[in-house]
């Protein structure tokens, strides 16, 4: 099958075009022109087949809880014995916790971009208060489940994770990048015995210099596999080109077992085209030990691929299947690509045997509005937005990415640096390293594995001792693609981590390329970061005190450089395989050069929603050959500067440019494209153009006007299509407009908005000094503009967008959402509080008292009894008394409840708290309900259980409290 793609074809959006309506043709024909952003599109994005089939999302209906709350005071000897025992965590972790008054979220969850800007807070983590915080779910399987491998994913928890599932510890997850991937199969209940997962966020704690966000910011996912599986990441399928120039894709599949005895598997492979066309297939055996792993290994042949590269991200579809017994049972989908990488020494980096300088840039993962709980479709926007630049690469600084970010990436043609977060040689850190390359090893777009950043030890043999051992993982586990780590020091010390690699990152240093190059001739040399320059995206004219920032590439951090100075330092080399510009977009956190009240950063090439700076123009004039460009920076108002020089500088690929003002000539330059043509040209309002030229022709023409006063908004889509998913998420440009329709570009006014058919799930206006809250209907145009992030709902129709600000001309757009059938979600099961803790007495001939317990220390003359046990019965003594005792929850404590016995085995008398309550006719198992009354008091429930002669009895079935509603 073929990979699905819902781009839009021709004949579909002309079939379109009349529910599209006046406002996408009118944008069409150029209303946005003088629009810093592109027009909107007619296509959907793009979504791919699912990876795995039993694997559900489980983003919805989380019970969260923002703060910490303590764990009970444990005391006295039957309470000690039994918290410490498997299932029995107490407080907040425990299974019976009521959390009916907790917010119910969705992921993925960023709680600190929610949260005010505070002064007395970290200027790193953007003046957010991150803290602690708790979730909990409550997962129902359903019986077929049984004898099913259950697994449970968090794609990134921020930061440190504690995860329970019914109340025994899993997990203690110590970074915030890492997927946490846990087999819940020993303890999973099944029907009405409802699971619960609890997770405390430890957000206080952090591993970067940058916003980190707060919570389960990436997808969870439960995964339902047969007994006999393929492992999570369990397929490494990475082609390769042999010296005899034949392509092959390696295939291991590692699968696991956890019936009770060993079990022989096929692994049959399939690998298809992007036509959907068969190129490949292949089959092997394995035979798995019980509660043991076994790899099934072949090797495809592929004649004559398709190649990947960043112009043409051809893709091929590889498809593992499991069958056991004749059964298809288990079965991995994924993308693959042909490619072959090269680092040179002298000459760079080749793909497929090509020279490419790598024009990259570094980023971070928060975008406006959502913080770092990321859309997937934000990310293939970002990573349009870079390659609309004329960049091909991109670094994870400094830490793994979202897969989402990588499938982007894979499918849009952009290489990827992937870097580890943490550096540091110990167990639980090495793991983190060997998940990151077992995750992403497959990846087309995946070039080189980074395993540090900036490390103090670089230039230290501990520093190259630990390199080494990390190098020596990747390998084991990946053995085509470099290893790198980005050293801003230690280069020339004697043991030094340079020595470890194989290819070093350069981190700035510009001066240093030729000396390092001459000492060490044979060693590959990437920037793997440079750059640091600041711009407020808009402002052209800097204001140290409003700590503004001219967007004309002239100020730079001390350890960086200039846009520009960076890029020549880098493209005049051919031996510095390419750049990676620090950043790309800007973060929140690190508003360096200024400290309050700016909470994010000026690094970037675009700011936190995405609009571009000057930098955007320069790069792309840089890095675009393939067609003329030409911009002009800044705007055209200045009234009130008539007659005073005003900056004009053209970032452009031309040969030649002349500037003309109000039909004059007032410039005329040769372009040098590292420096760009710049003028100062004495103010007069009207029109300013630039017009390039090659071999003396005009091949190119920018315009920017000055405007009159805004008198209507305009909002602008990224795409006039969105699917009716639920999940599908675009960026929404909101500006001002003339009397003329013209972008202006000055406009700083208050704006609300609303919506229809979806939500407006954040916004942002770039301005790196802004304190607005990022959720709700309301935000300024910072220097013209601003960002909504819409999110259409799960159903088909209108989408509507409104904005309005006083004393201008509403706007509104209108969307069309195209049916789509959601991606499958674990359902929400509403919490009840089930009862445990059951113990049961020893057997007796005659019925006993109903008050009888065991004493606080006797842990053994009493069972400790799960529901679903039974245990035998003699033929004399046929009394038991079963009982547990618990503190109903808020609504129940409030208005009562009913205590409903799911199934009770044998004749029984129900008591509460010394009362009874109800009875049981008859031996068989039959459900029994009876009333809670209110009251906030624990309560005991005991129940006098008379066996059938001979035969178990007891609870057979979960019992829980139904809430009186
Ligand atoms: C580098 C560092 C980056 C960022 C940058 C700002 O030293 O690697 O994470 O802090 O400086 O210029």
């Amino acid at each position: 099958m073929k990979r699905r793609e819902f781009i839009a074809s021709a004949g579909f959006v002309a079939a379109l075009a009349p529910a599209v309506g006046v406002e996408a043709a009118s944008l069409k024909a150029g209303r946005h022109h003088h629009l810093p952003m592109p027009a909107p599109r007619t296509v959907l994005p793009s979504r791919q087949e699912a990876d795995e089939p039993g694997r559900l999302l489980l983003d919805r209906a989380w019970q969260f809880h923002r703060g910490d709350i303590p764990f009970p005071e444990i005391k006295g000897h039957g309470w000690t014995y039994s918290s410490a025992k498997a299932g029995q965590a107490q407080g907040p972790a425990a299974t019976n916790f009521d959390d009916s008054d907790w917010q119910t979220v969705d992921l993925p969850h960023d709680w600190a971009v929610d949260t005010p800007f505070d002064k007395d807070a970290n200027p790193s983590q953007g003046y957010r208060r991150r803290g602690y915080a708790w979730y909990r779910r409550t997962l129902r399987l359903e019986p077929e489940d049984r004898g099913k491998y259950i697994e449970l994913q968090f794609g990134a928890i921020a930061t440190n994770a504690t995860i329970w599932f019914n109340g025994s510890v899993i997990a203690h997850n110590w970074s915030g990048y890492n997927s946490i991937n846990l087999d819940l199969t020993p303890t999973a209940r099944f029907g009405d015995h409802l699971n619960t997962i609890v997770v405390r966020v430890d957000a206080e704690k952090m591993e970067g210099w940058w916003y980190e966000g707060a919570g389960i910011y990436r997808h969870a996912w439960l995964a339902k596999r047969p007994p006999v599986y393929i492992e999570t990441d369990g397929i490494h399928a990475d082609p390769r080109l042999g010296p005899d120039g034949r392509w092959t894709v390696p295939v291991t599949a590692t699968l696991g077992n956890i019936l009770e005895g060993e079990a022989s598997a096929t692994v049959s492979v399939e690998l298809t085209d992007a036509e959907g066309r068969l190129i490949a297939g292949g089959s092997a055996e394995a035979t798995v030990p019980p509660l043991g792993t076994q790899e099934a290994r072949l090797d495809l042949a592929v004649t004559d691929p398709k190649l990947w590269s960043v112009d043409t991200p051809n893709l091929y579809t590889l498809r593992a299947r499991l069958t056991r017994e004749g059964q298809h049972d288990d079965l991995r989908t994924m993308r693959i690509g042909f490619r072959t990488f090269r680092f040179d020494a002298d000459q760079g980096f080749f793909l497929n045997g090509e020279p490419l300088k790598i024009k990259g840039t570094c980023n971070h993962q928060d975008h406006a509005g959502v913080g770092v709980a990321m859309p997937d479709t934000l990310w293939e926007w970002r990573i349009q937005r870079l390659k609309a630049m004329g960049s091909n690469a991109i670094r994870c600084s400094h830490h793994a990415p979202a897969t989402e970010l990588l499938d982007a990436c894979d499918r849009l043609g952009m290489l990827v640096m992937d870097e580890n977060r943490n550096f540091n040689t110990s167990p639980d850190y090495m793991a983190q390293l060997r998940w990151l390359v077992r995750r992403d090893r497959n990846r087309p777009s995946v070039f080189m594995w980074s395993v540090f950043n900036e490390e103090p030890m670089q230039g230290t043999g501990a520093g190259y001792e630990m390199v080494r051992r990390m190098a020596a993982e990747v390998k084991a586990l990946d053995d085509s693609r470099p290893v790198t780590a980005a050293m801003n020091a230690g280069l020339y010390a004697p043991k030094n981590v340079s020595q470890a690699v194989d290819v070093v990152g350069f981190n700035y240093q510009q001066g240093e390329y030729d000396r390092f190059h001459a000492a060490n001739p044979k060693l590959p040399l990437i920037s793997s970061e440079d750059t640091s320059a600041f711009m407020t995206r808009g402002a052209f004219e800097s204001d140290p005190e409003k700590h503004v920032i001219a967007s004309y590439d002239d100020t730079r951090s001390d350890w960086g450089n200039t846009h520009r100075q960076a890029w020549k330092a880098i493209a005049e080399r051919p031996f510095v395989a390419g750049a990676f510009v620090w950043t790309g977009f800007d973060y929140r956190g690190e508003p360096t050069p200024y400290e309050w009240p700016s909470a994010s950063s000026f690094f970037g090439i675009m700011d936190l929603c995405g609009f571009p700076k000057t930098a955007f123009l320069l790069h792309r004039a840089q890095w675009v050959d393939d067609r003329p460009l030409i911009d002009i920076a800044p705007h055209w108002n200045w009234a009130g500067r008539e007659g005073q020089p005003v900056t004009v500088m053209v970032p452009t690929n031309v040969e030649r440019v002349r500037l003309v003002l109000n039909g004059k000539t007032v410039g005329e330059e040769a372009v040098d494209r590292f420096d760009m043509p710049r003028w100062q040209v004495p103010y007069e309002p009207g029109r300013l153009e630039a017009i390039g030229y090659r071999g003396g022709r005009e091949v190119a023409r920018a315009v920017v006007e000055t405007t009159g006063a805004p008198v209507a908004l305009r909002l602008t889509p990224d795409r006039m299509l969105m699917a009716g998913d639920g999940e599908d998420v675009q960026p929404v440009t909101i500006d001002a407009v003339d009397a003329k329709g013209r972008h202006v570009a000055t406009a700083h006014l208050p704006v609300s908005f609303a919506i229809s058919g979806g939500d407006i799930i954040g916004h942002g206006n770039g301005d790196p000094n802004s304190h607005e809250p990022e959720k709700g209907n309301h935000r300024r145009l910072f220097n013209g503009l601003a960002q909504l992030i819409v999110r259409s709902d799960a159903a088909k129709g209108p989408l509507v967008v409104t904005a309005s600000a006083a004393g201008l001309r509403s706007a509104r757009v209108n969307l069309h959402r195209l049916p789509a059938t959601p991606r499958e979600q674990v359902p929400a099961t509403p919490s009840v509080q089930v009862l445990e803790g059951w113990r049961q007495s020893p057997p007796s001939r005659e019925k006993p008292d109903p008050d009888m317990k065991p004493s606080d220390t006797d842990m053994n003359s009493w069972l400790w009894l799960n529901t679903g046990e039974l245990h035998a019965a003699q033929e004399e003594a046929r009394w038991v008394v079963v009982r547990t005792s618990f503190t109903p929850r808020h609504r129940a404590q409030a208005r009562g409840g009913t205590l409903k016995f799911s199934g009770i085995v044998g004749r029984a008398e129900v008591w509460l708290d010394g009362k009874r309550i109800a009875d049981k006719q008859g031996y068989g198992e039959a459900a029994l309900e009876a009333p809670l009354p209110p009251g906030n008091a624990e309560r005991i429930v005991t129940l006098l259980v008379e066996n059938e002669p001979g035969r178990p009895g007891g609870l057979a079935k979960a019992v829980a409290v139904a809430d009186r509603r």
